[in-house]
């Protein structure tokens, strides 16, 4: 286990001081990433102190400081989670192997692709997220932005060790290139299509750190599994950090869903949005959004790629090894959805190749145990949300070319055109969410289409002040 150097240029628990060469490679990428954050990261309050989790060790107790700071002084450090004496890799091809410490050559190109298209969705987030600071709900809600902005920098910072350490030049000049796509940039896009949206508003950013940060979840756990083992450990340091990101939309949500029941309650109606409120036909809406954007990410039903990935052992699945089958599929089969003679259906296919619909299984099953949580709340006015069909509103897949509505039957292009207002977004429902965005910056005031939340961060209470305005 390497000591942890908290005071260097770059904190790290990697020996950065040992290797001057990569320590110098580091050191010139580092300017480039702050001119990056003070250009596309948060449009204000880049001067302000603001109270955030900084990662300072990878221990059980105490992996984190609390404390004020300017967001371009914060201590983005890498951090790999401990190491596992003796890992084995537990999936595929090389099963019962020592996990590898370096890249094997065969690997190469594939593992180097694997950590770009993880690497690039983290910035992506902070430029998408970068306006939301003018129009916070609260200043509690104002420091959990930047807390998530701040951590996926930070994650930015976990790929680019490893293309730096790992991939010689190919690897610094992908470090250089997460820096140089921008979210919505028509010459240079980033490369998932969910992270060119803007975010524009907080009902969004809560569905999508709800959503998309828990695609984050499960693409992180999967790589956990990579027989490559700093990726392994690194990746399990992110999920540390990602735990907040969901928190921050599953309360998030709650919070819009219990001011949404008292307006109800108040004002004995259902549409609250007269009452400075998100009624809960909206929130449906924006969550159809949110869930369907974010099951593309999971990619095609079947996929070569995915296939090859795991045989390789490269990405594993959603906790591998809790699984009880044999790691390897090479005989095993499993029904994937699919659109045949004009009906939803399902047909057989190599597990191995539905390796992404499995992993959006279990997504799916994750998603659903917060929507329960909002709806226990919902149930005392005898209301509810629900996840929609997963073919509803698809991109990517065998539902691509398909219209299905919510519940999940086909249907023509005239029928989707005239109910699609009633399950999607409309430009109203937008104008309205967007009339409530106003940001509040007294200490423990809220917005008035959102509770307050039931505690404050690190123990302290919900009127601290989080940023100092
Ligand atoms: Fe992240
Ligand atoms: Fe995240």
């Amino acid at each position: 286990m390497t000591a942890v150097d908290i005071d260097a240029r770059i904190p790290n628990n990697v020996g950065l001081a040992d290797d001057r060469r990569l320590q110098r490679a580091l050191e010139s990428w580092q300017p480039k990433f702050i001119e990056w954050w003070k250009e596309l990261g948060p449009v204000a309050f880049q001067g302000n102190d603001v109270y955030l989790r900084t990662a300072i060790d990878v221990g059980q107790e105490g992996w984190a400081n609390f404390g004020h700071v300017k967001m371009p002084d914060y201590r983005w450090g890498i951090f790999l989670a401990e190491p596992e004496p003796d890992r084995r890799v537990a999936f595929g091809d090389h099963q019962g192997d020592p996990a590898w410490q370096e890249v094997p050559g065969e690997y190469r190109s594939d593992l180097r692709r694997l950590l770009v298209v993880q690497g690039d969705t983290e910035p992506a987030s902070v430029e998408q997220q970068r306006a939301l600071c003018l129009s916070a709900p609260s200043v509690y809600d104002l420091r959990n932005l930047f807390q998530v902005n701040v951590e996926e920098g930070r994650h930015l910072w976990a790929m680019v060790y490893l293309l730096h350490r790992y991939f010689g030049r190919d690897g610094r000049d992908e470090a250089d290139e997460m820096l140089e796509r921008h979210s919505g940039d028509v010459d240079h896009p980033r490369i998932l299509g969910a992270f060119n949206e803007p975010t524009p508003d907080w009902l969004s950013f809560f569905f999508f750190t709800y959503f998309t940060d828990r695609d984050g979840k499960f693409q992180l756990a999967s790589l956990r599994e990579s027989a490559f083992d700093p990726l392994s450990r690194t990746c399990d340091f992110m999920l540390k950090e990602e735990a907040h990101h969901m928190f921050v939309g599953a309360s998030g949500i709650a919070r819009v869903v219990q001011r949404t029941v008292d307006l109800m309650r108040e004002n004995d109606t259902t549409d609250v949005n007269e009452h400075g409120g998100i009624d809960v036909a909206t929130l449906q809406r924006y969550l159809n959004l949110h869930y369907s954007l974010s099951l593309d990410l999971f990619g095609a039903e079947t996929s070569t790629n995915a296939a090859n990935y795991f045989a390789a052992g490269l990405k594993g699945r959603f906790q591998e090894e809790r699984r009880a089958d044999d790691h390897r599929l090479r005989d095993a089969t499993r029904t994937v959805p699919s659109v045949a003679d004009s009906t939803v259906t399902t047909r057989e296919a190599p597990a191995l190749a539905a390796l992404n619909e499995t992993l959006r299984d279990d997504y799916i099953a994750d998603c659903q145990k917060g929507v329960d949580r909002w709806n226990r709340t919902l149930a005392e006015v005898g209301l509810e949300l629900r996840l929609p069909h997963e073919g509803f509103n698809r991109a990517v897949g065998t539902f691509r070319d398909h219209r299905l509505s919510p519940d999940g039957r086909l249907i023509d292009d005239a029928s989707w055109m005239a109910s699609v207002d009633s399950w999607l977004p409309t430009d109203a429902d937008r104008a309205h969410v967007e009339s409530l965005m106003v940001g509040v910056t007294e200490p423990g005031k809220m917005a008035g289409w959102v509770a307050a939340p039931t505690t404050g961060v690190h123990a302290k209470p919900v009127d601290y002040e989080y940023v100092r305005i």
